[in-house]
């Protein structure tokens, strides 16, 4: 096996390659305060303003943050809000338009290189070589990173049996796509970075190979690692986040734990109906804005209403209930990251 200057290049080009309106509600208290004191013993990267452009298109525009040493931190947004290129600047792979951010306490502007021994990154798209066995291709990232022989071979078993990819002799080109996003992960890790950037972990992923990474993710956090992943996912950032960051559009929309983006949504219950014809919907949406109770009304794709109300069965038995007469199906469920993210925006995050 050859560990040349070209592999390198290649994967480097790889990575590179890897692509691609309204007041944020900031719900933890000291998101904004800059304090240079905080950042040694308590937050382990600022964020400040940071802003990408390419062209016309602002795919960063101007956000600020706060990650705290050893939490997990989660970008959540819908496809394109820019999670992806907010992840390859703070990994120093693209340069910032504006803004800085500081990274163990280096510059990403000023001292991008000094950051680099600090964190892993797996990309949203998966960076294997085809050619290699899981290990060579874990094997290969160590050296790249200069460390000896035996860490490399010692923690790519531990690595590779955590993610239930040990033992395997043919090459990366037979796995699926599930093992190689998992393989990816190992590598991304095999140098025991403090900080750990996994943009889109699970995705492409089935349930149990999913399920699987969650432990993976949640047992790194107990070992004081800082995790920054980008998911489309809401149980995914609901299962695994301390703090949240929903963006959208270049910015971050709101901030803060679940709980607390939870709890001050202030939507109380939601119904989403589903009904047979257009027609039918338009009057519902009509009776449903004469109810007081009703907050919220959001209409969707496929005949489909999602509606947020207060006063809890009470309403929904006497008031909404008593009023639509007819609908195709109808759930009822408590608030969550979605219903969220569907009342900032007027969109699903999948829409
Ligand atoms: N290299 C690039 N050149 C031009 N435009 C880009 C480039 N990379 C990203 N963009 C654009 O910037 C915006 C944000 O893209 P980005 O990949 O950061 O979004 P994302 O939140 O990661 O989306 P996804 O969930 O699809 O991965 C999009 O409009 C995208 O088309
Ligand atoms: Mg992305």
């Amino acid at each position: 096996m050859v560990y040349g200057r070209n592999l390198f290049k290649l994967i480097i080009i790889k990575i590179m390659n890897v692509s691609t309106k309204k007041e944020a509600i900031i719900l933890s208290s000291d998101h904004n305060q800059f304090n240079e004191n905080k950042l040694s013993t308590e937050y382990i990267i600022i964020v400040q303003n940071l802003e990408k452009s390419f062209n016309s298109v602002k795919a960063v525009d101007g956000i600020s943050l706060k990650v705290r040493k050893g939490e997990l931190f989660s970008l959540l947004g819908p496809n394109g809000a820019g999670k992806s290129t907010t992840i390859r600047m703070l990994t120093t792979v693209l340069k910032p338009s504006n803004g800085d951010a500081r990274i163990a306490e280096y510059s990403l502007i000023k001292e991008k290189d000094k950051i680099k021994p600090f964190i892993g990154v797996c990309p949203q798209e998966n960076v294997v070589f085809e050619a290699l066995t899981a290990e060579d291709n874990v094997e290969f990232v160590g050296r790249m990173h200069g460390m000896n022989t035996d860490d490399i071979k010692e923690r790519t078993k531990i690595l590779l049996e955590k993610m239930n990819i040990a033992g395997r002799k043919k090459s990366a080109k037979s796995f699926s796509g599930g093992m190689k996003r998992r393989l990816n992960i190992v590598m991304s890790l095999i140098n025991q970075p403090q900080i750990l950037f996994l943009d889109e972990p699970s995705a492409g992923l089935d349930p149990q190979a999913r399920r699987l990474v969650w432990d993976f993710i949640k047992d790194l956090k107990k070992t004081g690692m800082t995790i920054i992943l980008t998911t489309h996912d809401m149980i995914e950032a609901d299962v695994l986040s301390d703090h949240i960051a929903i963006m959208d559009h270049g910015k971050i929309i709101a901030f803060g734990t679940v709980n607390e983006l939870k709890s001050n949504s202030n939507n109380g219950n939601i119904l989403e109906f589903s009904f047979s014809s257009r027609k039918e919907l338009i009057q519902a949406k009509n009776r449903l804005e004469q109810i007081t109770d009703v907050k919220n009304i959001t209409e969707m794709e496929n005949n489909k209403l999602i509606i947020s109300f207060t006063g809890g069965v009470k309403t929904l038995k006497n008031e909404i209930l008593g009023k639509i007469e007819s609908f195709k199906t109808l759930h009822f469920r408590e608030d969550s990251l979605e219903d969220i993210f569907l009342k900032l925006t007027g969109r699903g995050l999948r829409d």
